[in-house]
């Protein structure tokens, strides 16, 4: 096969240049990707968004697709850097690429959270630490280690079966003689009882102190943002937290973006590393906040969704994304922490928590025991909206679940001056209903680059509630203001003119960004409406809504029941729960009697698949409307419109 020389151009001014030689025909991602060439791929390389836009400056190359170029910028050399394949020796200039600033403050305080009243460290605990005094062999006994090792174990704890990785045996015989035989143990009884054997996890020359810490870790793999808790199992504090920004987002934005690029040649691999470089990194920042090496970790918990369960483990993803939208497993057996890369004790039990479906995985179940819903009378709706919708509705009794492909919208994605919610994006938006002039928050205080997920609902909220747009989301341009005109696909509306705005360019809503935004809340109402008819309950008589998820942290109750994305209740119902698959985690790493109750959360869950569900698309168009075709469903909104009526 020919082969070319590809030169890339990239740094700041366009200082560093590389070379190499590829066969012809190689993506111009993969050959960057190959020399260690970072080009973002938000949608994961399926030449949808645009973003990976790269200026060819010499030579041939074949744009396969151009979906998002303009004849212009086709005649001005740029091409998507993953629809387009080297045909000669190019020159490729790549822009600097996009940072995400930082908004994930770690934060440091960990005393919200209460460790559970009944911990009880040898209770409560599968984690067991067990003094050791062997005797030591001689000529009059010439047992081998390992079956001395033994011997002790069931004389002190009466544990009969053991098993043991071949690190542990490879390194357990230095430790026995540099101690005198005198050591620590610390085992895993988790299947004991079940008749599996105790798991040696680690082995600490010396008797150890009752008091000591034993540490461990709670993790929460989202699509935007991972979630790490150290937490000491002794005494069950939280030690230490922090969160980063999950490595993969630079491969795609969503779960979908995901398995196309872990489908793709060595995707799979590359998101698996990327997403345990992220816990990785974290680890090493707690563990030197509080002074530990990352080795005295000797058990992770890890909730997500089945999607980041699957790539953190390896396991090809693909069967998710297409009828009948299956998980190649949702309850992994335990794994160690060496067979993964994550550097803790290479012998560190690593237990992924069971998911329901493909769109309904652990993070749901983590989130529904933590947020105590399957042991409430009360019937309760628990929701976490992230890149996608995931919504369980039930008590003690029963639950069903459902996942609503809501997209990204609210995370700023698929609208054009959509942006996440870092330094510089409007998070809130006022409209005066005279002069239809807005006032904005912006994060970080400086000027707007864009808008967030929460600036986007309380300007869609405000923007109706206003008269600046209509229920079917129309922009009316015969208002007599400058925020108002008419754009390539319908009305727009300007929330910051070019001069006040740090990229010198408008900052507007399109109708095309509002029709985004009302099939995101319409999917997510949606299905509200279709598990409350499934089961046979009014959605409004809900007597609790819990929201989990960094989602629910920042929007404003008040305008998402206002375009109809919440159900129309009393305030006091909502209650924004935060993180609640990390704490799940958290309490399964504690308690067995959690661990073995979000197994049973996980096989008592009713899961229905929406888009087989014939009434799912009624509810879907009826929640097109702001806030929705039957407004007798928003009482308090229909009061404030006839209000706002009378008094203007
Ligand atoms: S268009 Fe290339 S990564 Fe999205």
């Amino acid at each position: 096969m020919a082969e070319h020389k590809i030169t890339f151009i990239y740094g700041k001014n366009g200082e560093v240049v590389k070379n190499a030689t590829f066969p012809s025909g190689i993506l111009i991602s993969e050959a960057a990707s190959n020399l260690g060439i970072d080009i973002s791929q938000p949608c994961g390389g399926q030449g949808r968004c645009g973003r990976c836009v790269v200026k060819i400056k010499s030579g041939n190359i074949r744009r396969r697709s151009t979906l998002r170029l303009s004849e212009n910028d086709i005649n001005n050399g740029f091409a998507l850097a993953c629809q387009s394949v080297i045909q000669g020796d190019p020159g490729i200039i790549i822009p600097e690429q996009e940072k995400i600033e930082r908004r994930l403050t770690t934060d440091r305080s960990v005393s919200e959270v209460t460790i559970p009243v009944d911990y009880e460290f040898n209770n409560s605990q599968t984690i067991k630490r067990i003094p050791l005094i062997i005797p030591k062999p001689s000529m009059d006994d010439q047992t081998d280690d390992c079956s001395r090792f033994r011997r002790a174990l069931k004389k002190i704890a009466g544990y009969e079966l053991l098993d043991s990785s071949l690190h542990f045996l490879q390194t357990f015989g230095k430790i026995l003689r540099e101690s005198e035989w005198e050591v620590t143990a610390i085992v895993d009884i988790s299947g004991y009882e079940n008749g599996q054997p105790v798991k040696v996890i680690k082995l600490l020359p010396g008797i150890i102190e009752e008091n000591e810490p034993i540490w461990a870790l709670a993790v929460d793999i989202g699509t935007t943002t991972v979630t790490v808790w150290l937490v000491d199992l002794i005494t069950g504090s939280l030690r230490s937290k922090a969160s980063e920004y999950n490595g993969q987002i630079a491969r795609g934005e969503d779960v979908i973006s995901r398995i196309v690029y872990a489908s793709k040649g060595n995707g799979g691999d590359e998101l698996q590393r990327r997403v345990v470089d992220t816990i990785n990194t974290l680890v090493e920042s707690i563990c030197k906040r509080v002074g530990i090496n990352p080795d005295q970790i000797i058990k992770s918990v890890i909730a997500g969704n089945s999607t980041m369960i699957h790539l953190l483990t390896g396991i090809p993803p693909a069967s998710i994304r297409f009828s009948p939208f299956i998980t190649a497993v949702n309850d992994l057996p335990n794994l160690l922490a060496s067979e993964l890369g994550i550097q803790i004790h290479p012998d560190a039990v690593i237990d992924c928590l069971p998911g329901i479906a493909s769109y309904v995985g652990a993070d749901i179940t983590s989130g529904v025991l933590s947020s105590g819903m399957y042991a409430t009378d009360k019937l309760t709706l628990f929701m976490d909206v992230g890149t996608n919708g995931e919504i369980v509705l039930g008590n003690q009794d029963w639950l069903v679940s459902c996942a609503c492909s809501a997209g990204p919208a609210f995370e700023g994605a698929g609208v054009v001056d959509g942006m996440r919610a870092t330094t510089g994006a409007i998070e809130e938006v006022w409209v005066n209903n005279k002069t239809y002039e807005p006032t904005i928050r912006v994060i970080g205080g400086e000027k707007p680059q864009g808008i967030c997920g929460s600036g986007l609902i309380s300007l869609l909220a405000e923007l109706f509630m206003a008269g600046v747009i209509d229920k079917a989301g129309n922009v009316n341009v015969t208002l007599d203001t400058p925020r108002v005109r008419q754009g390539d696909s319908g009305g727009e509306y300007i929330i910051t003119f070019a001069d006040a705005t740090s990229t010198g360019k408008d900052i507007a809503i399109t109708r095309v960004d509002i029709d985004n935004l009302l099939r995101a809340k319409a999917s997510i109402f949606a299905g509200f409406s279709v598990l409350a008819e499934q089961v046979g309950v009014v959605l409004e008589d809900a007597e609790q809504i819990l929201i989990g998820g960094s989602f629910g942290k920042y929007i404003n109750v008040e305008k998402a029941i206002q375009i109809g994305l919440l159900p129309d209740m009393p305030w006091d119902r909502f209650q924004f729960l935060g993180n609640t698959s990390v704490r799940g985690a958290y309490y399964t790493l504690l308690e067995k009697e959690s661990r073995a109750r979000i197994k049973e959360i996980a096989a008592s869950m009713t899961y229905i698949e929406l888009s087989a569900d014939n009434t799912f698309y009624d509810a879907f168009t009826s929640a097109l409307f702001l806030p929705h075709t039957d407004i007798t469903r928003f009482p308090s909104i229909e009061r404030e419109m006839v209000s706002s009526r009378t008094t203007s």
